[in-house]
């Protein structure tokens, strides 16, 4: 039988709509897919006929292995099948992608990425805080806050960061960004289950950012600090908040006319 063919697929960061259109087409072809923990149970019924292999793992939990992954992948390819890999967000940003399309490339298998909506975005969409800001916004640094030794990953990469797996470690986190230099009064946003009709974003300082486990417990969380963490005043409205309003001339208290997302 002929080697098969694995398409990485981005799920996006939570419901199944935010997946994109190539991304479940794709889907409809494969006959198995191998899907990971924070994957939306409902795009299934982009693909009701494949089998549904469960590979998910998540933070310090028992979970599916890389190697085990990496087999799997292998296994089920060699077989002729089309085998979907179904990564939460974008595969290629902290979804371990190089040592999967690695195994595939030592078994002969080809494959190809489709990219997804990284929680960075998602979390960026949900706050409505653009991570780039005319002026003082010029860098953005994805950072994963968890490495192999379990340290603790903190610097002052970029005039906005976003941590992911940053969640269980909170009040670390923000010890380790007053020592990277960053004031006490940086702004910082959290936003968990971006992307979900759950979502919650609650906004912090570098010197308050522990208090947001309160909030945020349990649930896969970016935090994000600096420029692109910082709120855009909108004008409130009776119809809801409008994007791209300007602020309002006002009289008596201006910040009364104002509202956060
Ligand atoms: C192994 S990384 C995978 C990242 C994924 N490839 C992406 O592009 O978003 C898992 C981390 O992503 C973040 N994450 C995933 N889904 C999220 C969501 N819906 N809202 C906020 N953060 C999320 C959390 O920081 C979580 O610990």
């Amino acid at each position: 039988m002929s080697a098969g063919h694995v398409i990485f697929i981005g799920a996006g960061p939570g419901a199944a709509d935010l997946i994109t259109l190539r991304g479940a087409r794709a889907l409809a072809r494969a006959s198995v897919v191998l899907y990971d923990a924070l994957t939306d149970p409902a795009l299934r019924e982009f693909a009701p006929a494949a089998e549904w292999v469960d590979v998910g793992k998540r933070g310090f939990s028992a979970s599916t292995g890389q190697d085990r992954i990496n087999v799997l992948l292998v296994q089920y390819a060699s077989t002729g099948a089309i085998v979907a890999r179904l990564k939460g967000g974008d595969p290629s940003v902290f979804g371990r992608l190089e040592e999967e399309q690695q195994a595939l490339a030592e078994a002969g298998i080809t494959s190809e990425v489709i990219p997804g909506v990284t929680s960075a975005l998602a979390a960026a969409a949900a706050s409505s805080r653009p991570l780039t800001r005319r002026g003082d916004g010029r860098s953005v640094a994805l950072t994963t806050a968890m490495t192999q030794e379990r340290e603790l990953n903190a610097g002052r990469r970029a005039d906005t960061e976003v941590f992911y797996m940053a969640g269980r470690q909170l009040a670390m986190l923000a010890r380790r960004l007053a020592e990277a230099g960053w004031p006490a009064d940086t702004p910082v946003c959290v936003v968990s289950r971006a992307g979900w009709p759950d979502q919650i974003v609650s906004d912090h300082d570098v010197g308050t950012l522990p208090t947001a486990c309160l909030v945020h417990s349990g649930r896969p969380a970016v935090v994000t600090v600096g420029v692109g963490a910082r709120p855009v005043l909108q004008r409130a409205s009776p119809a809801g908040v409008r994007a791209g309003d300007e602020p309002a001339a006002s009289e008596g208290d201006p910040a009364a006319a104002f509202t956060r997302p």
